[in-house]
């Protein structure tokens, strides 16, 4: 366990989406573990005005909504003692330096300060510019560190600005970029399962494998959040961020070590591999779409264009998918197919991967159908699990095969829930950078998506569309190479194989 230095944490969004949905719960949930420092003070900041008591009411609201009856109120009073709240209006020219005075004078804030960017992204670059103006970047008595939310800029070039008007600020080490799937226990295993297991190692290759495919499907629509994801679009909320990090973590070289700095030099090594995607080159790698209205969890839903502030010809992507090639020694020629969505069947996050068929087939006489490959399957969620089908004979006098599947579901009974963002906030108060992203690496991200945003924006005319809770628009699978590659829906047995839509 680390030991973590008394701090104070502030932060921009308080009353904010991603404050409610997962920063509120994730400081909550490590109050009731134990795990905040004892003198950490927590101070929201936003524009609307907040007395105590009524931004500790919508705290305990939010706690209340996750935990209901289970939820301990001495662990909430605790909590809300560590809680104070600070407004920022618009325009109001003083509001700063009234933090200044706060954060410095009252010896109730510990003086290393960790600021939450949990803001739109266009507002990152004021804040930290008001934030230096007044002094609360200096590094004088404690540490200061801001923690940047993703997307990290729109494109290549509003991600270099974004990151020049940090560095006016801030030091590389007091950034923290942060990537939440990186958080996840399922994602870090995916460095576990690689690089404790000798096994898998010489079979990790285009010698064996055939293809890969990371997905994130999800049932919820936008959400209310049409405000951010009309600007931004499947391709920048979840591809060049979450899915490319996965990708890495899959592809990438042992590092020497597992500090921050070799991980990462690893990171960036395999996206800078990824074959550029050239403009002419862009339908026959990437795929977009749209929900249309349908129905999920057999309730009708509306589709994209009729949410609450998407345009009413919005192309604005919910669906997108890549075929992307590591020209490197180990993946040559090995397809990696990336897909994700709002609104599809299931939710779910795997990694995928499809191994070739034996050089011979010595077996043609023992099974009806095609030849069935091994696959390995890594569940991300909500299926926590490692699976890896296999044939086998089938028990009887004739020589007959099966698939089947070997499940390591590894969660016991008892073990812990968490989500992303406790490991990830614990790891930004011990200057913990493992986690978070270099910025070479969200370039390197930026520069394999950078041509399919530049064709998809002047393509404002059409976007396929597909109905709620399907798998997503059919002409997705024009991505695949040969005509035995599919997506795989599902990890259970079937999924294998060639679903109808
Ligand atoms: C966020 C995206 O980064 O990740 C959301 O902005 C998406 O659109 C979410 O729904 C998915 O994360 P999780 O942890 O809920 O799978």
């Amino acid at each position: 366990m680390k030991t973590l230095e008394p701090c104070t944490l502030v932060f921009f969004g308080a009353g904010g989406n991603l404050s409610r949905k997962k920063l509120i719960p994730a400081l909550f949930h490590l109050e009731m573990l134990g795990r905040l420092p004892q003198d950490l003070v927590i101070l929201g900041c936003d524009i609307t005005h907040y007395e105590t008591d009524a931004w500790h009411a919508m705290v305990g609201d939010i706690v209340h909504e996750r935990y209901g009856e289970k939820l301990d109120q001495t662990v909430l009073k605790r909590f809300c003692a560590r809680l104070h709240y600070f407004a920022v209006p618009p325009g109001d020219d003083g509001a700063y330096a009234r933090l200044q005075k706060l954060l410095d004078d009252d010896p109730n804030f510990p003086p290393n300060i960790m600021y939450y960017m949990a803001v739109r992204p266009a507002d990152y670059p004021a804040i930290v510019e008001k934030l230096g103006g007044v002094g609360l970047l200096k590094q004088k008595n404690g540490w200061r560190r801001v923690v940047v939310e993703k997307p990290f800029g729109y494109d290549l070039l509003s991600a270099q600005t974004l990151q020049a008007s940090l560095y006016r600020h801030l030091d590389e080490p007091q950034i923290f970029r942060i990537d939440h799937y990186l958080g996840k226990g399922t994602v870090q295993n995916v460095m576990v399962f690689r690089f404790a297991n000798l096994l898998l190692e010489p079979l990790w290759n285009h010698h064996y494998i055939d293809h890969v495919q990371i997905t994130h499907s999800e049932t919820l629509g936008v959400e209310g959040r049409a405000d951010y994801y009309e600007g931004a679009g499947a391709l920048r909320d979840m591809m060049q961020s979450h899915l490319m990090q996965l990708l890495a973590l899959v592809a990438m070289e042992p590092p020497v070590t597992m500090s921050a700095e070799h991980l990462r030099d690893e990171k960036v090594k395999v996206l800078k591999a990824i074959r550029p995607i050239t403009q002419n080159a862009v339908h026959a790698h990437a795929f977009r779409g749209q929900y249309a209205s349908g129905t999920i969890g057999g309730q009708t839903v509306p589709g994209y264009r009729e949410e609450k502030n998407v345009a009413a010809e919005s192309t604005t992507e919910t669906y997108a998918a890549m075929k992307l090639f590591i020209d490197n020694w180990r993946w040559a020629g090995v397809p990696f197919y990336l897909r994700t969505g709002k609104r599809l069947a299931e939710n779910s996050s795997a990694v995928c991967i499809r191994f070739k068929n034996p050089p011979q087939d010595l077996l043609r006489h023992a099974r009806q159908g095609p030849q069935q490959p091994n696959w390995i399957m890594l569940g991300i969620q909500p299926d926590e699990c490692m699976r890896m089908e296999l044939q086998v004979k089938v028990p009887g006098l004739d020589v007959q095969t099966r698939t089947i599947s070997l499940d390591a579901t590894y969660r016991k009974e008892g073990d812990q829930d968490f989500d992303a963002y406790e490991s990830l906030l614990l790891d930004v108060i011990a200057g913990d950078h493992s986690l978070f992203l270099r910025i070479d690496e969200v370039e390197a991200a930026w520069r394999v998506v950078d041509p399919v945003l530049k064709v998809w924006a002047m393509e404002r005319e059409f976007i396929n569309t597909y109905a709620a809770g399907s798998w997503g628009p059919r002409g997705t699978y024009r991505l695949f190479d040969r005509e035995d590659q599919f997506w795989r829906h599902s990890l259970a047995l079937n999924g294998g194989k060639l679903e109808a839509y």
